[in-house]
């Protein structure tokens, strides 16, 4: 098993191996879910701790379900209740979590590199939840998972990512993992919402989305994140849904089998069409579902290797 790290921080650091090794333990956790009782003793005895500082109901909910599907014991801290809004530290905060024997720490926060400065002030192993515009590794990986699940492979896949590249932490988590498999990742979008070097990472850039919708085996559209957006990125939402808005009549001009993605929270009837969002091509739903396998597989392997090194000393 190629899975030694104490944190799980970013797809940019992870190896092929190393995300493959993640995908390979998912697929059991996902055999669970259909048994009557869908839990496991891999994680007893252990403490998991989410510290969301931004407002979430996927990735907290799912992490809080697969932490106790292994059996762990699981504490939710709500920021907004919490001695940080008296003033504590990051590391403080991290601290006191840590005297209580928290064994993994989950955090999101607005500020990127938030993770990193815990993971290296911590014994507790440290996953990143989303830090900023920088990465959101779990959601990553379960898109990865999902795209294999539906198209049997990665490599040579094309994969369309779509909207606010800018602001997405999804959007780069996506493009470090797809670019390390093989596939052809393009972005699309209205110029201010794509990085200047975003080519740099070995993407396509477009700015149109009807030409590069043609010939691409998945399209991962991402919300159009207003609270992050400090001005006017595009003149209003009526353009933008006019340009870049997934509608069923811009997916006639895709494959008739093109699988389509959305992180969530969705924005109905601005990045996505409400017809297209329930259409039977996309995966919306099952994304879900496969972020609570990715999220377990993850925990059994920080935990597994947190073990393997407390009893070598
Ligand atoms: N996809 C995602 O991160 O959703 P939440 O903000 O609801 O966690």
């Amino acid at each position: 098993m190629s899975f030694n790290r104490k944190d799980l921080l970013g797809l940019e650091y992870l190896d092929k191996k190393e995300i493959q090794t993640i995908l390979d333990s998912a697929r059991p956790f996902k055999n669970m879910f259909t048994r009557s009782i869908k839990k496991a003793p891999a994680l007893v005895g252990k403490t998991v701790v989410t510290l969301f500082y931004e407002p979430s109901t996927r990735t907290r909910t799912s992490f809080e379900v697969a932490a106790k599907r292994l059996s762990a014991d699981v504490v939710n801290i709500a920021t907004a209740t919490s001695s940080v809004v008296k003033g504590e530290s990051l590391i403080d905060t991290g601290k006191t979590l840590e005297a209580m024997k928290a064994d993994i720490i989950i955090i999101r926060n607005t500020i990127a590199g938030t993770p990193h400065l815990l993971a290296k002030n911590l014994k507790a192993s440290i996953i990143n939840a989303g830090d900023g515009f920088h990465e959101h590794p779990t959601q990553g990986l379960l898109d990865l998972f999902t795209m294999y699940e539906k198209k049997k492979k990665i490599e040579g896949l094309k994969v369309l990512l779509v909207g606010d590249i800018v602001h997405s932490r999804v959007a780069k988590s996506n493009i470090w993992a797809l670019t390390k498999f093989g596939a052809k990742v393009k972005v699309v979008g209205p110029p201010t919402l794509i990085p200047k070097n975003i080519s740099e990472l070995g993407v396509e850039v477009f700015y149109n989305l009807d030409e590069a919708i043609k010939d691409v085996d998945v399209i991962n559209i991402l919300r159009i994140q207003k609270e992050r957006q400090q001005e006017n990125f595009f003149p209003s939402d009526h353009e933008y849904i006019e340009f870049y808005q997934l509608t069923k009549e811009r997916l006639l001009k895709a494959k008739p089998d093109v699988l389509i993605m959305h992180p969530g929270p969705m924005n109905r009837g601005i990045e996505i069409s409400s017809e297209v969002a329930d259409s039977p091509l996309a995966v919306i739903n099952e994304q879900v579902t496969n972020g609570i396998a990715i999220r377990m597989a993850v925990l059994y392997l920080l935990a597994t290797a947190r073990n393997k090194r407390k009893n070598r000393g």
